[in-house]
């Protein structure tokens, strides 16, 4: 059992000197009773609303996942495919911090956190993405000069971006190359590579941030560090 204001400001909904001043002013309800009292105690698992928003009391936790192709990334899929939820334990209500392709394998976050999610996918945030692409065809120094220039996909206009590791297999006519962006368009780097009629055959994405894939095996999941969520916070402020 903890007081009132410390589990308020403990959520990070506000300081705890505004959350007193939020129950006396009976903004603050618990299990659905306005609560007056700066003393009172409550349980975690005690529903409270205050200012009409409902508190996430919920520990918070921070995976990373080393998602397979045949996924999707999002919490629950209407053909019934299978989904990344199924990789991670579900006693706690995570969900992915932007999205990989069903076909798409890699580094993908998942918390129950909001604000990190926020934090990270937020466009004006420039967190790298590193992905290892196999392209049809032969890239062209011309033509991975235009795409790191920055190169328009449907009607937006993409930022900088590096590409390295170029390496051509002559017997299947495909490229190996990495490619490195900070900005999370649905099907972006696909998209990128298409513009250049080469298309992607397989998208790899290995690092997220300062988190790659090191010694994982593909399906497994593990849990952040916390040096890990402090250099990825970092990044971004
Ligand atoms: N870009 C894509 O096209 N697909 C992904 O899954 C990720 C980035």
């Amino acid at each position: 059992m903890e007081r009132l204001q410390k589990i308020i400001a403990h959520s990070g909904y506000t300081s705890r000197r505004k959350a007193e001043d939020l129950i006396v002013a009976g903004k603050v309800t618990v299990n659905g009773v306005v609560m007056k009292e700066l003393g009172t105690k409550v349980k975690r698992s005690d529903v409270i609303i205050v200012e009409g928003n409902i508190l996430s009391l919920e520990e918070k936790v921070y995976y990373v996942l080393y998602k397979p192709e045949g996924y999707i990334s999002s919490t629950d899929d209407e053909k019934g495919r299978k989904t990344v939820l199924d990789l991670v334990p579900r006693d706690k209500r995570v969900y992915p911090v932007g999205r990989l392709d069903y076909d798409t394998s890699g580094v993908l976050l998942l918390t129950n956190d909001g604000d990190f999610t926020n934090l990270m996918t937020s466009p004006k945030h420039h967190v790298e993405k590193e992905y290892r692409v196999k392209l049809k065809g032969f890239l062209r120094k011309e033509e991975s000069t235009r795409i790191c220039r920055g190169i328009r996909i449907e009607n937006y206009k993409t930022k900088k971006a590096r590409i390295t590791d170029v390496v051509y297999n002559k017997e299947n006519e495909t490229t190996l190359a990495t490619i490195i962006i900070t900005e999370g368009k649905y099907h972006q780097v696909k998209l990128m590579f298409d513009a250049v009629n080469h298309p992607v055959l397989r998208l790899k994405r290995v690092r997220f941030g300062i988190i790659t894939l090191d010694n994982m095996k593909t399906g497994e999941h593990r849990l952040l560090k916390p040096y890990e969520l402090k250099q990825l916070k970092g990044l971004v402020e």
